[in-house]
């Protein structure tokens, strides 16, 4: 059985009159979804609607329980870190996450900023050791494939575009999900949303394309 982790992060949930989503990254992660449940019927789905629900914000007291010693923490520590360990324990169980978002200033929401903040986590989900040198930190879990589902207003933010390095959305999300035990990642994009011409027509094409070659290459 293969678990998905499927997370939303839009500000923009249902169009109840239409019964539809007004958010692009959703509906393209819904086509995931269906193309997925198609072929593989044995899966099972944890979803978690983040922009919807958004996690809390860390805080002073949060990092402070998450560095203390599991056998020390307080009932209020452990209680801090409930929805923290509910997360993560989410991550743990998923083969994939499949993750939806906007671009949000040129980065992601401050909703999915928000889960990363809460599932990163101190001998959780990485180790760190001052032995190891320059880079003391090193993921616990492995063996995790990410689908990042994104979708942006203007255009050209893949490699060599032209609004490459003003990309801090799939690059950010590509590094931080390493200490989440993503070794395979991959980013489908629909762009060109403010534009809304046929340019932002091809891009949504080309992006359920993707997704259709993307499930068949998973399974
Ligand atoms: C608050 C906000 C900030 C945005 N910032 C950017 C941006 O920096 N770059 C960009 O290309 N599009 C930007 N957009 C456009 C969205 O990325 C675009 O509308 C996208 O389709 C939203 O995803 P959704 O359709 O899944 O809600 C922004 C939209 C909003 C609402």
């Amino acid at each position: 059985m293969t678990t998905i982790l499927h997370l939303d992060t839009s500000a923009r949930t249902l169009d109840k009159s239409r019964s539809k989503h007004n958010s692009i990254s959703r509906t393209l992660a819904d086509s995931f979804r269906e193309q997925w449940e198609k072929k593989i019927t044995d899966t099972e789905v944890i979803y978690r609607d983040l922009g919807a629900n958004p996690p809390d914000f860390i805080n002073e007291l949060w990092i402070a329980a998450a560095f203390t010693p599991d056998e020390q923490r307080t009932t209020e520590q452990n209680s801090l870190l409930s929805l923290s360990d509910e997360l993560i324990d989410e991550v743990i169980k998923a083969d994939i996450i499949l993750l939806s978002t906007p671009m949000y200033n040129y980065g992601m929401p401050a909703v999915l900023k928000a889960w990363f903040d809460q599932v990163i986590r101190v001998n959780k989900t990485f180790t760190f050791d001052l032995s190891r040198g320059d880079f003391p930190l090193q993921p616990i879990l492995s063996g995790k494939t990410m689908v990042l589902i994104s979708s942006c207003g203007e255009f050209g933010f893949h490699v060599g575009g032209v609004r490459e390095k003003m990309n801090y959305l799939g690059p950010h999300i590509e590094v931080a999900s390493q200490y989440l035990g993503i070794e395979k990642f991959y980013e489908i994009r629909s762009e060109y949303q403010e534009f809304g011409d046929q340019r932002h027509i091809k891009s949504l094409s080309y992006a359920h394309t993707e997704i259709i070659n993307l499930v068949s290459q998973l399974i």
